[in-house]
């Protein structure tokens, strides 16, 4: 979506069925469809499964289970295609580039998330969290406040902040954290806000467009 709004026309490609996705979509695996198919496209985007390189891998409960580690193959086709790319995982992935956080767009999540990419690419100030989750509460039971600069204690109340994960929210918070109506639950807990990609699609175009006169 937010490349769409970025001004590009939009293929969504996925292993799974994605019935609610808004744009034309292609069901199947991302590498095969990408080495058959990506110099047909100006730029690609790839969000491989991040379960593998996130740090709730490390959950006792997930002891010994292991996820596809997708990140060094997808970018080692998209150099070879060499149309501009970008790929996006959780912040503990193995990747280069900027970190997004949702309080630089306004939104009421930090959803860190990190883009490496075949061109440099900018980001937003990143402000200070000025809000914290309560010790020893759950994940969604977190308390308000700004944190007192001194003692680096929160002062309580109720926060606005919504954690996109784990099933602990609900549908109508995840929807107002990621700015996204269209997607199931579990979905939501998959995607990033739309502001995230139009940031860097606006980016992206103007670097395609320098390209393009060069
Ligand atoms: C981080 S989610 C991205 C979700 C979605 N693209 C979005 O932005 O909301 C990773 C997605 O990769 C898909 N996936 C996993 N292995 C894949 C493969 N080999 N080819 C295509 N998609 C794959 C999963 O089904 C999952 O939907």
């Amino acid at each position: 979506m937010g490349y769409h709004r970025a001004g590009f026309d939009v293929v969504g490609v996925d292993i799974k069925p994605q019935p609610r996705y808004p744009f034309e979509f292609v069901q199947g695996d991302a590498l095969e469809y990408l080495a058959a198919h990506g110099h047909e496209y100006d730029a690609i985007h790839a969000s491989p499964p991040c379960q593998g390189y996130s740090r709730l891998r490390h959950l006792p409960w997930l002891k010994g289970r292991t996820w596809p580690l997708l990140i060094d193959p997808t970018r080692e086709l998209l150099n070879s295609i060499g149309k501009p790319w970008i790929i996006e995982n959780v912040e503990d992935a193995p990747l280069g580039g900027v970190v997004l956080c949702g309080r630089m767009f306004g939104l009421p999540c930090y959803r860190h998330r990190r883009f490496e990419s075949s061109m440099l690419l900018m980001s937003p100030e990143h402000v200070k969290h000025d809000q914290v989750i309560g010790n020893g509460r759950r994940i969604n039971d977190r308390r308000k406040g700004t944190l007192n600069a001194s003692s680096g204690k929160g002062a309580w109340g109720v926060s606005g902040i919504v954690t996109v994960a784990g099933g602990q929210f609900k549908k109508a918070d995840g929807e107002r954290a990621l700015g996204i109506n269209w997607m199931t639950c579990d979905e939501l807990a998959q995607a990033i806000p739309p502001s995230y990609t139009e940031y860097l699609g606006t980016q992206l175009l103007s670097h395609l467009q320098h390209r393009m006169v060069a």
